[in-house]
C-alpha cells in the first residue's frame, strides 16, 4: 500500500477475506431488500426459480436475473424504489441518448454513502483536505456535478461550484480562485485548454495539480495529451447513474492502472454480451452491477453496456476495471468490423499536425456504410502537413482496424465543443426500409 493507511477508511484495509465475507452478508441483505420491496424483482426472481435465500455464496448471484436499462424504463419513474417516496432526499436522471430518460433516487444514507465514495475517489486521486475542488461537470439532473460536489465536501476540500459551460469564465475561476483539483469532462478539459490559449494564458502555470476525468470514454494518449499540455496528473473516476454516480470505480495516483471498484459498496460481475455468461478474470466483456448497500433504488445484476475487463487489486485489495474504452452502443458495425471511437482516438492523438478533436461522420454510399474521421488540425499544420495526416489516419485505420474510411482535416476550431459528455458519433446514414 502505497498511502499512509490513516488516509484509508476501514474498508479500505480489510484483507480479502475480510472483505468478500463483507459482500457476502452484504449481498445477502441487498437482494432480500429488492426482492420484498420492489415488485419488479419479486416477479423477475420467482420467474427465474430464485429466492435471496439461495444466495450463500458470492458466485450464486450468476443464478439471479439481470435488470436492463429497459427494464428501468419500464418503471418509469418511480417503480423500481424499494422505499417510500418521502424517504427519497433526491432525484437524478440518466439523459439517455434515446427514449425516456431514467429516474433515480437517494435516501439520506445512499446520499451520505455516496459522498463517501466520491470522498474515497478524490482521495486516491491524490486530493487532500484542504484542497480547492474546481468542479466542472454539470450541475442538475445529470449526476457528475452534484455527486463530485458532496464528495469534495466530504472530503473537507473547498468546492468550486462552476458546473459546465461559460467556458472563459471557468478560466478566470481557475486563475483567481486557484485550485489545485478539477473534476471534469475529459473532451470539456480540452475546451479549457483552448480557451487558456486563446486568453494568452499558459494551462501549464495554473494551481492544477490533478485532474479526475470521467464521464465518457478517453484513452491512455488522451491521459498523456492533458498531462503534458496542462502539466497536472490526470485520472480516471467511472460511475453511472443506475448504480449511483461517480464515483462506483477509481484511479489511483499512484498507479494509473485502472480503476479499482469500491466493491465493499458495488458488487462487478464482468460477463458475455451475448450469453450472460460470468466471465473470468481477465477477459473482457460486459461490466454488470449489483449494488450492496443501496437503499433507496437498489440494482441488481445491472446491464451497464460498458466494456472493460476486471483484474485484481493493487494499491487496493479492491479489484480494478481496465479502462473503459467502449460501449456496446458507441460500437459501430462497418462492413462487418467493429469500431470503437476509442479506437479513432489513439490515431488521431497520435497523428503529427492534428489537434486532439475529431468526429465520426457515417454516410451511406451506394449500398454501404461509410464513415470519414473529421479532425481538426493544430494550427501551425501547413497544407503539406494536412495532407500528410490525412493520409496516415487512412493507413493507421486499416492496418490497425482493418477497414477502409475517408479522413478529412479541417481548420482549427471549426468542430463543435465539448461543454460536458462529447458526441463523437454523427450519424447521417440513410435509413433503410
Ligand atoms: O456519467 C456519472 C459520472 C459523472 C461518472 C462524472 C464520472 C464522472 P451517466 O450519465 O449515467 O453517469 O453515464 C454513465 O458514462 O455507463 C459509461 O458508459 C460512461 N462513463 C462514465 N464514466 C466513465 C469513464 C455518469 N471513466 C455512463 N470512462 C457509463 C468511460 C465512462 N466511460
Amino acid at each position: 500500500m502505497t498511502q499512509a493507511a490513516d488516509l484509508l477508511d476501514p474498508a479500505e484495509r480489510l484483507d480479502l477475506d475480510g472483505l468478500r465475507a463483507l459482500q457476502l452478508e452484504r449481498l445477502r441483505n441487498s437482494l432480500r431488500h429488492a426482492y420484498e420491496n420492489v415488485p419488479f424483482y419479486r416477479e423477475s426472481f420467482d420467474q427465474a426459480g430464485v429466492h435471496p435465500d439461495d444466495c450463500r455464496s458470492l458466485s450464486d448471484l450468476s443464478r439471479f436475473p439481470f435488470t436492463t436499462k429497459a427494464d428501468l424504463r419500464a418503471h418509469y419513474p418511480y417503480g423500481m424504489f424499494a422505499v417510500p417516496r418521502e424517504r427519497i432526499r433526491r432525484l437524478h436522471a440518466s439523459s439517455g441518448t434515446t427514449g425516456r430518460p431514467t429516474v433515480v433516487g437517494y435516501t439520506e444514507n445512499d446520499l451520505s454513502m455516496w459522498a463517501d465514495m466520491v470522498a474515497r475517489s478524490l482521495r486516491a486521486a491524490g486530493a487532500r483536505p484542504g484542497d480547492i475542488a474546481h468542479i466542472a461537470y454539470g450541475y442538475g439532473l445529470f449526476t457528475g456535478g452534484l455527486g463530485a460536489h458532496y464528495g469534495a465536501e466530504r472530503l473537507g476540500c473547498t468546492v468550486i461550484p462552476a458546473s459546465g459551460g461559460m467556458t472563459s469564465r471557468q478560466v478566470t475561476l481557475i486563475q483567481d480562485l486557484k485550485p489545485s483539483v478539477i473534476m471534469v469532462t475529459p473532451s470539456y478539459m480540452l475546451t479549457l485548454l483552448d480557451e487558456f490559449e486563446r486568453q494568452g494564458v499558459d494551462p501549464r502555470s495554473t494551481s492544477l495539480r490533478v485532474g479526475v476525468f470521467g464521464a465518457e470514454p478517453w484513452t491512455q494518449d488522451m491521459r498523456r495529451e492533458i498531462e503534458e499540455r496542462f502539466a497536472i496528473d490526470a485520472v480516471d473516476i467511472y460511475g453511472l447513474s443506475e448504480v449511483i454516480g461517480p464515483g462506483v470505480a477509481q484511479e489511483c495516483v499512484e498507479t494509473k492502472d485502472g480503476l479499482h471498484v469500491w466493491e465493499d459498496h458495488f458488487f462487478p460481475e464482468v460477463v458475455d454480451p451475448i450469453t450472460g455468461e460470468v466471465l473470468p478474470e481477465g477477459e473482457r466483456g460486459e461490466l454488470v452491477f449489483t449494488s450492496l448497500t443501496k437503499e433507496a433504488m437498489p440494482i441488481v445484476r445491472y446491464r451497464t453496456r460498458d466494456l472493460t475487463r476486471l483484474l485484481p487489486g493493487t494499491a487496493r485489495v479492491f479489484r480494478r476495471v481496465e479502462k473503459v474504452t467502449g460501449r456496446s452502443d458507441d460500437m459501430v458495425i462497418l462492413r462487418g468490423v467493429n469500431l470503437f471511437p476509442t479506437q479513432i482516438e489513439e490515431i488521431v492523438l497520435r497523428t503529427p499536425g492534428v489537434a486532439p478533436h475529431f468526429q465520426l461522420r457515417l454516410t451511406t454510399s451506394g449500398r454501404m456504410d461509410a464513415l470519414t474521421v473529421r479532425a481538426e488540425a493544430r494550427p501551425d499544420a501547413d497544407a503539406a502537413t494536412r495532407e500528410a495526416a490525412a493520409r496516415s489516419i487512412v493507413q493507421a485505420v486499416k492496418d490497425g482496424i482493418g477497414v477502409s474510411v475517408e479522413a478529412e482535416i479541417v481548420d482549427p476550431e471549426s468542430l463543435e465543443r465539448s461543454v460536458g459528455k462529447i458526441r463523437r458519433i454523427v450519424d447521417l446514414r440513410e435509413r433503410r426500409g
